[in-house]
């Protein structure tokens, strides 16, 4: 009896905390890491750490010095040696680590065993970057970040610089204007691309930018920001109207700019400027956004009369994307697809969106549209993607690399929310004000009386 009684005693709290650690590691992985995850995988990587180093081939031979060294002072076996280890810093979502590496290895060499680290020291993934020559930082991450995204609270924000995803190694993914100036982003219906839009929306409503807005979907994604847009287009009769006053909105820009230049044969070299952002602040033209949702409905016609209005806003489109940088006008495209078979300009306006950002798709015929110039590898990745985790996407980087990147849920209503909040950030653009959208007002519901009428009785 006492033995079952201290059974009860010992096993029952047992059970609870390992219930309780099951528990909150299914359900919050953030914290089931910070309090079983990290302690477990600290101990284990600074148990392990030499053998696991020459498990996995990255150690070599010791010098000749050391040997003599070990031997005279020790006489113990000579081991292997391993890259030097760097302090463990530990983060909410993982650890990290600086490795010195021992001369003869390359980055390449650490990366090659990545999964071998990740099972030896039991966390999700291994991630490595070169952080300066002879020196990588492993990036340990303990659970799915992509399964509930958070983005980091710390990130570098800027004028034009949205941190818009979380990658899977747990770095925000920001989205940089001003070094990449123009992106596609494809994916299948439901994939998440609007999602992403909408981030780009809310990031930006906060900040001095013109945010245009192309929707041929009849304006559903787009119009209920209609509060913080400069312009809206919601079908391709409107867009033919809008695009050609953007292109002369650019044309206006760099007569501005060559103004500038011409100013005086004296002007001092660093005050000549090839684009908005030499001008002096008062004088520099509010950058704009253009956003188009659904592209290939501008690509699409039904009639002859149709074709010729397709083709001058592709080449309008085309032209903005190829000298809309200078003059502070970016595109952000968003389609299913986005080939050849849209017709003529379709595969030259590709070319121009630099960034690329390809959702789930339904053949890989559409991610090599978004990706096959970037890595086969990340056209594979792109194929991959379940349908059950929208807003998952492969993001092609600009150094040539790739990486899996998730966007936070954000509703409609709060997007829009953020966008009402920020109106009084409309720029004014003369250009543009005849589409600026409506912004629906909404029914002020009457006041409920105080006093309920009584039926009068007679
Ligand atoms: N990151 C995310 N986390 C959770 N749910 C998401 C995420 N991204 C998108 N979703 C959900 O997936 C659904 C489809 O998203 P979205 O409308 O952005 O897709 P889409 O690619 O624009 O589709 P379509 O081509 O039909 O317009 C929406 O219900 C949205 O709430
Ligand atoms: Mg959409």
């Amino acid at each position: 009896m006492t033995d079952l009684t201290t059974l009860l005693e010992v096993g029952g709290p047992l059970a609870a905390l390992g219930g309780g650690a099951a528990y909150a590691r299914a359900k919050h992985p953030a914290v089931y890491w910070s309090a079983v995850g990290l302690p477990v995988s600290t101990v284990r990587l600074l148990g392990s750490y030499g053998s696991v180093m020459e498990a996995c081939g990255l150690t070599v031979a010791p010098s000749r010095l050391r040997v003599l060294a070990v031997k005279a002072a020790t006489r113990r076996e000579v081991r292997p040696v391993s890259p030097r280890r760097g302090m463990i810093r530990p983060t909410s979502t993982g650890l990290r680590l600086r490795l010195r590496l021992a001369p003869g290895q390359e980055p390449a060499d650490v990366a090659a065993s990545a999964e071998r680290l990740r099972h030896a020291w039991g966390v999700h993934a291994v991630y490595v970057r070169t952080v300066k020559p002879g020196v990588v930082e492993l990036r340990l991450v303990g659970f799915d970040v992509l399964r509930q995204v958070r983005m980091p609270r710390k990130v570098d924000a800027g004028l034009l610089k949205v941190p818009v995803a979380l990658r899977e190694d747990a770095t925000p993914f920001v989205r940089d204007y001003r070094t990449i100036p123009h992106q596609l982003t494809l994916g299948a219906t439901l994939s998440g691309k609007s999602m992403y839009l909408r981030h780009l929306v809310a990031g930006l409503a906060r900040q001095p930018v013109a945010l245009v807005g192309i929707d041929c979907k009849r304006g559903v994604e787009l119009a209920p920001f209609a509060a913080r847009l400069s312009a809206l287009a919601t079908d391709p009769e409107q867009a033919a109207e809008l695009l050609p006053m953007l292109v002369r909105e650019m044309e206006d820009r760099y007569d501005l700019i060559k103004a500038r230049q011409g100013i005086a044969p004296d002007t001092p070299a660093e005050e000549i400027t090839s684009d908005v952002w030499g001008l002096p602040e008062n004088e520099r033209p509010t950058p704009i956004v253009l956003f188009v949702d659904e592209v290939a409905e501008l690509f699409l016609v039904a009639t002859k009369k149709d074709e010729e209005r397709r083709d001058e806003m592709v080449t309008q489109l085309i032209r903005l994307a190829q000298l809309g940088r200078a003059a502070g006008i970016y595109l952000e495209v968003c389609g299913q697809r986005f080939g050849a078979e849209l017709g003529k300009g379709a595969t030259m306006l590709r070319a121009q969106l630099t960034g690329r950002v390809c959702h789930r798709v339904n053949d890989e015929a559409s991610a090599k549209m978004a990706l096959g110039d970037i890595a086969p590898e990340a056209v594979m990745a792109a194929c991959a993607i379940a349908p059950e985790r929208p807003g998952l996407a492969v993001a092609g980087d600009t150094s040539g690399g790739w990486s899996r990147i998730r966007t936070p849920y954000l509703s409609l209503g709060e997007a829009a929310d953020i966008c009402r909040k920020a109106a009084h950030l409309v720029p004014d653009l003369p250009a543009l004000k005849p589409f600026r959208p409506d912004v629906p007002v909404r029914p002020v519901e009457p006041p409920a009386p105080v006093v309920q009428p009584r039926p009068a009785t007679g």
